[in-house]
């Protein structure tokens, strides 16, 4: 055919194809998803021209990647976050002022892991896939994945578990029920991005084999289980080399051993080096003028853009290296609501606010409980409920995975509701929350340089406000029962972009210390009355030694979304019984966590995992160090009985049943948890880890058989120096219970192959 005839051919139809197609919000696509066979794309980009191949691959604004208008392709428009559609921006940085962009302020992501429910994952995902698709967004950005290495981590709240299994088994049903909404995921942050400070430039020393073990397996399952479209690549460095343009993380193991034929969007600002991306992986660079020029970017500068043409054009990299990655954007968008046939979404509907209240009806924690909970409502005539977070908003804070929700019931509004007229309720703030910079450390450079309201009140430092405690004592003294509503916050009123302090983006704490002073309130409060119950937000723990063992009862609520203050007054109610159980190991101080006793953390430019596979349980479970409370461990006001546990072997896999019996009197949900252990190996192997789980809901007296199958990778190890999974023949414990120290059923299994 004759050249030219061809290229209109192609254009003639790439047109048809690509003009039927809007990206506006709510539109039905008229275009069959089958019927653009890759080879169509091919055709595409031979004839588009390097410009336009190349505006495809970074950004045009803050949220969208470049379109190509001549051929009627779209921008692709993202949005964070991990728990809900993000304000809207416009196409600059700062929050459109009157924009329709409330959305469902979800659980954050540690308290979805929390419920150890993978259905609901995937139920999470769905509603997050359509209120992006309603808000006209292409890519959501989110789930966060990254393994929980210390708990001073600022964004530990977005992430799902110091285990890989239980964060891979999370993260999978999130990415499905997001893409079957036509939306991409965009799982991240890939790799070993565990902390915040100087998290731009941080190089985090790790062993092949941790990342394999740790660090890798969520990701590996979001792409091959889940079939994520799209992995946003980490801001830091991972043995010398940045991750958004790894060769290692991103050619070799993500695009060859995993087979991810998906979009490696960088983080906002991550690309640093133009060869690199190009050679290493980047497929869209994002953000990174961003930082530099913040009110008038321009795009054309970016290291993806007009440097990137000139390495083409003088011959140092060749055409073909753009065009892969220009067919893997087009591939997402045609998979995506970008450019796919995709049903309509839906926001801010009764059944996503549904949604959100179960997450956090499964997912706060029950960790101690004296007999004070559930709260009898009839037996109480006066409650107090004291703290400063019992009347805090969470959702607009926190940094990027910040939400607009069209309301948020706060733990007071949900008790107020549920208990009416028939309890009188006293409020106390009892303790006021301060900014003090000295208080979390990784202040990041970019918000530093923003003019800010920084109140910053060290004459309050580290103690309680007098007056405040002084009215909180004498509440809770003239109260039948109190709840006490306190822990962390994110985000400091006056601070620029709702951002914030402590449990927040860019930046990590400095310990578990309670701030404000809410130490010696919860003390003060459990000498003057013995019925207090204690629920602390968080996504990491506290220092307990100095007040669990004065305070009866303790429930774990993370920042539990929109409808959290409704499910914190069930649970203490007992409308609900609890089912959530720890996705981390709650030890009493930073300093007992491997990666602050054994390896570094924040380091300093460079940060040593020394503690390598021992992360969380695997470590103090090998070490027999004490915790407050185990990874895995949470209550319910039922109880469960483990038995009968059978091992058999059949096609390469290991079932493992067992009966697991409600034995007390009142409905409740139960997580069987399956650890594996090889006892004698040639490598150094932890005493237990989790390699499957199943959550069930059994009424009084009612048994279920639990059947888990165990295929080849529950046993197998990462060979430290043949670079390879390896399953070695042998002996294996089998653990079956309901909490990594409450493993009631024992059993082992020879693998001879
Ligand atoms: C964060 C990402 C986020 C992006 C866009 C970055 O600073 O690390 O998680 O998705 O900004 O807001």
């Amino acid at each position: 055919m004759n050249t030219k005839l061809f290229i209109s051919i192609v254009l003639l139809s790439a047109t048809t194809f690509f003009s039927c197609q809007t990206n506006t919000k709510n539109k039905q696509m008229t275009i069959d998803k089958t019927s653009v066979p890759a080879e169509k794309l091919d055709s595409l980009i031979s004839v588009m021209t390097l410009d336009e191949k190349l505006s495809l691959i970074h950004a045009s604004s803050s949220f969208t990647s470049g379109g190509v208008s001549r051929l009627g392709i779209p921008e692709i428009v993202m949005s964070d976050g991990p728990h809900g559609v993000r304000h809207e921006h416009g196409r600059g940085w700062y929050a459109l002022e009157d924009a329709d962009d409330k959305a469902t302020y979800l659980p954050v992501g540690i308290c979805l892991s929390s419920t150890w429910n993978k259905a609901l994952g995937y139920d999470y995902g769905v509603v997050l896939g359509s209120e992006a698709k309603e808000r006209g967004k292409n890519v959501i950005l989110g789930p966060g994945v990254n393994i929980i290495r210390s708990p001073l981590n600022g964004r530990n709240f977005e992430y799902l578990s110091e285990d890989p299994f239980h964060a891979a088994a999370m993260a999978v049903g999130y990415v499905k029920g997001v893409q079957d909404q036509g939306t991409a995921a965009c799982v991240k942050h890939f790799a070993a991005n565990n902390q915040e400070t100087d998290r731009h430039n941080i190089d985090a020393i790790v062993s092949k084999r941790a990342l394999h073990e740790i660090y890798f397996p969520a990701f590996k399952a979001a792409v091959q289980d889940g079939g994520a479209w799209s992995i946003m690549g980490a801001y830091n460095k991972v043995n010398g080399q940045y991750t958004t343009h790894h060769e290692y993380l991103n050619n070799v193991v993500l695009k060859g051993e995993w087979g991810f034929d998906g979009v490696v969007i960088s983080d906002w600002g991550s690309v640093k080096d133009t060869r690199e991306a190009l050679l290493f992986g980047t497929d869209i660079e994002m953000g990174t003028e961003l930082l530099k020029s913040f009110s008038n970017p321009d795009y054309n500068d970016f290291y993806l853009a007009k440097h990137a043409k000139k390495m083409i054009e003088d011959g140092t990299i060749d055409e073909s290296v753009i065009d892969e990655k220009v067919k893997r954007v087009l591939t997402l968008m045609y998979r995506s609501t970008a450019l796919g046939n995709h049903s309509p979404g839906k926001r801010n509907v009764p059944e996503h606010q549904q949604l959100a209240l179960k997450v956090a009806q499964e997912g706060l924690v029950l960790l101690k409980n004296d007999g004070l909970l559930p709260l009898d409502k009839k037996a109480i005539k006066t409650l107090a409920v004291i703290g400063h977070n019992a009347t805090r908003l969470f959702a607009e804070r926190g940094g990027s995975s910040q939400v607009k929700p069209l309301y948020e019931i706060t733990p007071l509004e949900g008790i107020q509701k549920l208990v009416g007229d028939q309890v009188e309720i006293i409020f106390a703030e009892g303790y006021e929350p301060y900014y003090d910079e000295s208080l979390f450390r990784g202040y990041a450079s970019e918000v530093a340089s923003q003019s800010r309201d920084n109140k910053k009140s060290t004459d309050l430092a580290k103690t309680a406000n007098a007056k405040l405690l002084q009215e909180a004592i004498e509440v809770a003294r003239s109260a039948d029962a109190v709840i006490f509503v306190g822990g962390w916050i994110h985000g400091h009123d006056g601070m620029p972009w709702g951002e914030g302090t402590y449990d927040a983006e860019a930046r990590d704490k400095l310990n578990l210390k309670l701030l404000f002073g809410q130490e010696e309130l919860i003390q003060e409060i459990n000498k003057v009355n013995k019925k207090t119950a204690v629920v602390l937000m968080g996504g990491s723990n506290v220092e307990m030694k100095n007040w669990l063992p004065e305070t009866p009862a303790y429930l774990h609520a993370w920042y539990p979304g929109m409808e959290g203050g409704t499910a914190i007054a069930q649970v203490l109610f007992g409308d609900i019984n609890p089912s959530g159980k720890l996705p981390v190991t709650f030890a009493n101080s930073h300093e007992d966590y491997p990666s602050h006793a054994v390896g570094e953390f924040p380091g300093n430019k460079t940060v040593q995992y020394t503690e390598d596979i021992y992360v969380g349980y695997r470590y103090f479970d090998s070490k027999n160090i004490e915790v407050v409370f185990p990874f895995g461990f949470g209550l319910s006001y039922t109880n469960f009985d483990f038995s009968g546990l059978k091992l058999t072997q059949k096609d390469k896999k290991v079932f493992v049943e067992c009966t697991l019996t409600n034995t007390g009197n009142r409905a409740g949900a139960e997580v069987a948890q399956v650890y594996v252990h090889q006892k004698v190996a040639s490598v150094d192997r932890p005493v237990k880890e989790l390699k499957g789980f199943e959550k069930v809901t059994l009424n009084p007296g009612e048994s279920t058989t639990i059947s888990i199958a165990l295929d080849e990778s529950a046993f197998s190890f990462y060979h430290p120096e043949k670079l390879v999974w390896i399953l070695e023949p042998g002996l294996f414990e089998i653990s079956v219970g309901s909490a990594s120290n409450n493993l009631p059923l024992k059993g082992t299994v020879e693998l001879t192959q």
